[in-house]
């Protein structure tokens, strides 16, 4: 059994991991060893029916350790992730840091499973959260139909950005509605100016941002260009078309995305009903409410906490006959994150 290590334990994405390894009945050595800076070490956290105390991270700590599940920071992944590989251990790294390295696979365990058996550094990246939730319903359509461009908006957790992003868009939240619903509705500029604003750039409580992560080439942010480089190297398609809008949304967990699908096939609403059906780690929540369907759609808030992405409001484009509209949503933290990197990991352990 592999002995496993969870660098990031005490954050939002690394409290998920050590919750889906114990929930799987992940095979464990002994006890996962947890890893986080000098400020949590000697903490307690729990594991099972006991506890693991959370070490400081140091070279010495990945001795005999054969997986170590990266959650820390691009930069803590970029110094202590090739450490972790000299000391024979496979690094599952959930930050952006060596997604588009060509000698690093990025595996969605839906979609690429066999490419994290070729990992040329022992370390398989885990792709962004919101085309990590994108490509799972989007692969079986490509499948069946042929993916030329995707046209995607998402709607972001606050939870993306960690366990400071939920609090701040909770205490924000509490603030604001303090202020008052005259405040709000008269004098919105006062209102976002209230507030302490240190994870977003802006308020986000009460509020939608046109920005997620940093800006980046061509005024696209960094987080759209993952969107667009992370889609065509998970599914193979270098010319794949993206045009990304990404938007940070007052929600605690949970991404949405809409997307504008085309393929070099024709599609209907029908044949890709067909082929999203089975569709692994997917369910199709789609109802008009209308002639005794269900009125049926995935919401980011009903989607915390569960395993499988949903996809919903699936319709043929207006005007072109190779088009789908669909609304795509997923836990940021769990398929988004910790539960894919858990998948590869146990891809790995079953080598
Ligand atoms: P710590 O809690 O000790 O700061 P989140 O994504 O929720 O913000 O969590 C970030 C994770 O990365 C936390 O587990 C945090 O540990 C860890 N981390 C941050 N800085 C370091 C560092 N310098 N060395 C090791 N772990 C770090």
């Amino acid at each position: 059994m592999p002995r496993v290590a969870i660098v990031g334990a005490t954050g939002a994405v690394g409290t998920e991991m050590r919750r889906q390894l114990a929930l799987r009945d992940f095979p464990v050595e002994g006890d996962p060893l947890y890893l986080a800076s000098e400020r949590s070490a000697g903490t307690s956290l729990p594991w099972k029916d006991g506890e693991v105390e959370v070490q400081a991270i140091s070279a010495d700590a990945f001795s005999g350790v054969d997986i170590a599940l990266f959650s820390a920071g691009g930069s803590r992944s970029k110094e202590w992730a090739p450490v972790a590989a000299d000391a024979g251990a496979v690094v599952v790294d959930n930050s952006s840091a060596f997604r588009m390295d060509p000698d690093v696979p990025l595996v969605v365990s839906e979609v690429n499973p066999d490419a994290a058996a070729h990992r040329p550094k022992g370390i398989v990246a885990n792709p962004n959260c919101t085309t990590m939730v994108l490509m799972v319903a989007t692969k079986p359509l490509h499948d069946a139909f042929g993916l030329t461009e995707v046209v995607a908006t998402s709607y972001q957790a606050a939870g993306g950005a960690g366990m400071s992003g939920i609090t701040e868009l909770l205490e924000q939240t509490a603030k604001l509605l303090a202020a008052g619903e005259e405040t709000l509705r008269t004098d919105g500029a006062a209102a976002e100016g209230s507030v302490d604003a240190e994870v977003f750039s802006k308020a986000i409580a009460l509020n939608v941002l046109a920005h997620c992560g940093s800006f980046a080439d061509e005024r696209y942010t960094d987080e759209e260009w993952k969107l667009l480089n992370e889609s065509r190297k998970i599914l193979s398609l270098p010319a794949l078309r993206v045009s990304p809008t990404c938007v940070r949304v007052p929600v605690v967990v949970g991404h949405a995305i809409a997307g504008r699908l085309t393929f070099a096939e024709p599609v209907t609403r029908e044949a890709a009903l067909a082929a999203l059906e089975g569709a692994p780690g997917l369910v199709v929540e789609d109802g008009t409410g209308q002639d005794g369907e269900p009125l049926a759609y995935p919401t980011p808030l009903a989607s915390a906490g569960r395993d499988e992405v949903l996809v919903g409001r699936i319709r043929e484009d207006l005007g072109d006959g190779h088009s789908l509209n669909v609304f795509v949503v997923g836990d940021n933290l769990l398929k988004g994150a910790a539960l894919n990197a858990v998948q590869i990991a146990e891809l790995i352990a079953a080598e």
